[in-house]
C-alpha cells in the first residue's frame, strides 16, 4: 500500500483540520515537508515521478520506494498477483469467512466493528491468498496492534523495531517453504525472477510486508469507516442494501470507493523532489521532502463541491484513495472486492445496523487515520 505516512494534527477528526488548511494554501510547509493538499496539485506531483521521486524512505521497499525502469522492472511482477483472474479466484473463501464471522455476531447487540469484523476478515483472507498457516492468525494479528501503536506513538525506532520484526517471521516461513513448493502466492513468489535472476529473500520480504500492511491494515481500517458511515447516514445504507439486494456489485464497489474518498483513512505518501519545481506557488528546492495528501486531496471543493456529498458516480473519476500515477494501488480491484464482499455478507445477513446507543464512535489517535472503535447494533 505503499509505505503510508499519517500526519499528526493531534486533533481529534484530521479532516478538519486538513479541510481548514487546504482551503488557506494548496500546499504548506510542516515538520520539515512540503504537505500537499489540494487534488489538482496532488496528481500534478504523483504524475510526475521525474521530479516528484518514490526514492524518499531509508527503507528500500519493493516496489513503493523504487523509481523508473527499476521500478516498472518490480511492479510487473507484482501485478502478476493482483489480476482481476486472481482476485475472482479469492473471492468464494473471502465470502466464507465474511458469512463466518458476521453470523458468529450477536444481534440486538453491541458489536465492535474493528476488533469484530474488519480485523478477523482481514487476517483470514489475507492468510488464505498467501497460503499461510491459520497458527499465523495470532501473531499477525498481535503485530497488526503493536504496528498501528508504533505508528501512532510517531517513535521512528519503535515502528522500525515492528517492521524488523515482520520481517523476522516471514524470513522464518520462507525458510521452512523453500524446497517444498507449492501452488499458493507465497510458493510461487519463492519462484519468482526479476531481470533473469530469482528474486532474493529480502526482496520477497519487502514485497509481501507492503502486502500485509495494505492488505490486514486498510482493509480493518476501511471496514470501520464504511459500516460507521452506513449506519450514521441511513439514506446511503438504504441505497446500498438496495444495491446488494439487486446483486449490482459494480454499484456496492462504488458506493465503497466513495465512501472512503468522504472519510480516507489512508493519509499521505512520500516524495522527494529530484530537481527545483513550483507546485501551488510555492518554490520547492531540489531534495526536499513532499508528502501527497490523499485525505485532504479527496474532499477538495474544487473538485467535489461539498465534499461529505455522497455521489459515487459523478465523483469516481477524481477519486484518489487508490492514488494515481506509475505507483497507483496494484490492490485496487482485491480491496474493493474484499469490502464489497463483507459489505454484501453484512447487509444481507441483517435487516439494518445502527450506531450503538451506550457507546459513542472513537476517532484514531492522529496520525492514524479513521476509526479506532465503531460500536454498532444489528438488527
Ligand atoms: C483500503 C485499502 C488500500 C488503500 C486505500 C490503498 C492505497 C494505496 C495508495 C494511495 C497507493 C499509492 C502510493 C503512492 O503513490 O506512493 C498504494 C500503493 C500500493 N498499494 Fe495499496 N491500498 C490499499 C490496499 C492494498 C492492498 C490490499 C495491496 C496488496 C495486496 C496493496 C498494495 C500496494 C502496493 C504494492 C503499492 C505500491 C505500488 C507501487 O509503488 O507501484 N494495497 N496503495
Amino acid at each position: 500500500m505503499g509505505e503510508p505516512v499519517e500526519i499528526d494534527t493531534g486533533q481529534a477528526d484530521q479532516r478538519e483540520v486538513y479541510d481548514a488548511l487546504r482551503a488557506r494554501c494548496p500546499v504548506v510547509h510542516e515538520d520539515g515537508a512540503w504537505v500537499v493538499l489540494r487534488h489538482a496539485e496532488v496528481v500534478a506531483a504523483a504524475t510526475d515521478p521525474d521530479t516528484f521521486s518514490s526514492a524518499a524512505s531509508t527503507r528500500r521497499a519493493i516496489p513503493n520506494s523504487l523509481d523508473g525502469a527499476e521500478h516498472a522492472a518490480y511492479r510487473a511482477v507484482v501485478d502478476r498477483y493482483l489480476t482481476s483472474e486472481r482476485v475472482a479466484r479469492e473471492e468464494p473463501q473471502c465470502r466464507a469467512h465474511a458469512a463466518a464471522i458476521i453470523d458468529a455476531l450477536p444481534r440486538d447487540a453491541t458489536v465492535k466493528t474493528i476488533g469484530g469484523i474488519g480485523v478477523p476478515y482481514a487476517v483470514r483472507s489475507q492468510s488464505a491468498w498467501l497460503g499461510w498457516p491459520a497458527a499465523l492468525e495470532d501473531e499477525l494479528v498481535a503485530w497488526m496492534q503493536d504496528n498501528h501503536a508504533a505508528t501512532r506513538s510517531g517513535d521512528r525506532a519503535r515502528t522500525a523495531e515492528v517492521a524488523d520484526r515482520f520481517d523476522r517471521m516471514i524470513h522464518d516461513l520462507l525458510d521452512q517453504r523453500r524446497g517444498r513448493p507449492s501452488a499458493d502466492v507465497t510458493g510461487e513468489l519463492l519462484g519468482e525472477t526479476v531481470d533473469g535472476r530469482p528474486l532474493t529473500d529480502d526482496e520477497i520480504v519487502s514485497i509481501l510486508r507492503n502486502w500485509t500492511a495494505g492488505d490486514l491494515g486498510s482493509l480493518a481500517t476501511s471496514v470501520g469507516v464504511i459500516v460507521h458511515f452506513l449506519a450514521a447516514r441511513p439514506a446511503v445504507q438504504h441505497e446500498v442494501r438496495a444495491l446488494v439486494a439487486a446483486g449490482d456489485r459494480a454499484g456496492v464497489e462504488a458506493a465503497v470507493e466513495e465512501i472512503l474518498r468522504i472519510d480516507d483513512p489512508f493519509v499521505a505518501n512520500r516524495r522527494v523532489t529530484t530537481r527545483a519545481v513550483e507546485l501551488g506557488g510555492e518554490a520547492i528546492a531540489a531534495g526536499d521532502r513532499i508528502l501527497l495528501n490523499w485525505t485532504a486531496a479527496n474532499r477538495d471543493p474544487l473538485v467535489f463541491g461539498e465534499p461529505d456529498d455522497y455521489d459515487p458516480v459523478g465523483h469516481a473519476a477524481d477519486n484518489l484513495v487508490f492514488g494515481i500515477g506509475p505507483h497507483v494501488c496494484p490492490g485496487r480491484e482485491l480491496t474493493l472486492m474484499e469490502l464489497r464482499v463483507v459489505v454484501e455478507e453484512l447487509l444481507g445477513r441483517t435487516t439494518w445496523i445502527e450506531p450503538a446507543p451506550d457507546r459513542p464512535a472513537v476517532r484514531e489517535t492522529p496520525p492514524v487515520g479513521g476509526w479506532a472503535r465503531v460500536p454498532v447494533v444489528l438488527r
